[in-house]
């Protein structure tokens, strides 16, 4: 597709993470008008800044002016866009927006699937050239075997209703008779060269702010983590931009496509423990096991328990080997496409930035240093401690 008849983008979820990012990415990129439906209570100006101050951080300059931000109706009148889109000469949809409130179904239903649905019936309407939307890598479920970039006609059980809504809503897409892509990414982490992170406390974000919710009570000086030697699937936020941007405007029709680091680049878990640990020091013991089953419930303090408890999804989704297909990446790489990959050392800076940017972060640190050790002890853990019990004739 070429950059000069872009007519203009409809982007979703702007007021959001990868939204603003993808919002970003499209203004540097062209000179399209960039329509922005958004839910109240935002405002023009609100979803602007963070689309503003990521332009500047990669140096864009650019006429904001050509933003429109729209009310977003209900998913059942988001067909009644229709005639002003046209006006204003929208001919692609980059479908942005989405629901990870992990547990809570009726939010599920209506950010991932009735809003879906809302926007395919706008999309035919519009008669739109194509229409992109943002799944997620893990809309296969749980499971050992290769994921194919493929819509997936079986899947294994679902760590939440997310990712079952999120693999329904692929299924909603690939029906809808529009002309579609979709881009599954991983886990997205702050910017691969200076860490900045625009995104909600999700994934490794988690781990790092509920440790200071959750453990500045007591600063335990034993630390049980969930850490085990697989590697966890990160994708940076200027890789994602990249990536998702490549893929609307090189895929062919109907194209699947994994967002996902190589495996040979990436931390395990065991590693990025260590790297927080031994930046940050804390507890003067800390003890990895590989699943959360396997952690010995009567050794472990009430708060860390509740941290483990809390972050318990998470690490399940971690402990697993997701073996993600990712040819389309890759052809997109061996062409024009800047893409670096998560690694120990990129994720190191990640982390450096998003303590440098949160006071209580550095306060909780600090205090549990003061309390704790500099230079913890790490013991490893490869399966229960306790012996299995006999099996009973
Ligand atoms: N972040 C990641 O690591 C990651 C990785 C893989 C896939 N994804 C996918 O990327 C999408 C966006 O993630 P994100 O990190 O940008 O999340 P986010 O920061 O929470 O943004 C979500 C966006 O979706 C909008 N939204 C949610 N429910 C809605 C509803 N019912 N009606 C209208 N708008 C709704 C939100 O609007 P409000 O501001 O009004 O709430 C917001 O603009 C999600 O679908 C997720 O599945 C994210």
């Amino acid at each position: 597709m070429s950059g000069a008849a872009d007519g203009a983008i409809l982007i979703t979820g702007g007021s959001g993470f990868l939204g603003a990012i993808t919002a970003a990415k499209a203004l540097a990129a062209t000179d399209a008008a960039i329509v922005l439906p958004v839910r109240a209570p935002h405002t023009r100006d609100s979803v602007l800044a963070p689309i503003a101050a990521e332009l500047a951080a990669e140096g864009v300059v650019t006429d904001l002016a050509r933003v429109v931000v729209l009310p977003l109706p209900s998913p059942e009148r988001i067909v009644e866009l229709a005639p002003e889109l046209q006006r204003l000469g929208v001919r692609d949809v980059l479908h942005c927006a989405g629901c990870l409130s992990y547990f809570n179904l009726g939010k599920l239903q209506e950010g991932n699937l009735d809003l879906t649905a809302g926007l395919l019936a706008l999309s035919r309407a519009l008669e739109v050239r194509r229409f992109v939307f943002l799944s997620t890598a893990y809309s296969a479920g749980f499971t050992d075997q290769a994921i194919p970039e493929e819509l997936h006609q079986v899947h294994g059980d679902d760590p939440t209703d997310y990712t079952r809504t999120k693999r329904d809503a692929e299924w909603l897409v690939a029906r809808s008779g529009v002309p579609w892509v979709i881009v599954r990414p991983s886990i997205v982490i702050g910017d691969s060269r200076d860490g900045r992170y625009g995104g909600k406390p999700y994934g490794i974000y988690q781990l790092w702010t509920a440790g200071e919710r959750y453990l500045g009570a007591g600063y335990p000086p034993v630390l049980h983590v969930v850490a085990g030697d697989q590697p966890v699937n990160f994708i940076h936020q200027d890789a994602f931009a990249n990536g998702f941007w490549a893929a609307y405007r090189q895929l062919e029709d109907g194209a699947v496509m994994h967002l996902v680091s190589r495996d040979d680049a990436l931390p395990t878990m065991r590693d990025l423990w260590e790297l927080w640990l031994s930046t940050h020091g804390g507890p003067s013991e800390v003890h990895f096991f590989k699943r959360l089953d396997d952690v010995p419930d009567e050794d472990v303090a009430p708060q860390v328990r509740m941290w483990l408890d809390f972050t318990a999804i998470n690490n399940e989704i971690a402990s697993v080997r997701w073996k993600f297909a990712r040819a389309r990446l890759d052809a997109l790489r061996a062409g024009e496409l800047a893409f670096t990959d998560a690694s120990l050392d990129t994720v190191r800076v990640a982390q450096a930035r998003f303590v440098a940017d949160s006071p209580k972060l550095q306060a909780f640190v600090a205090r549990y240093r003061e309390q704790g050790s500099r230079t913890p002890r790490f013991i490893v853990h490869d399966g229960p401690l306790l012996a299995a019990p006999e099996a009973q004739p």
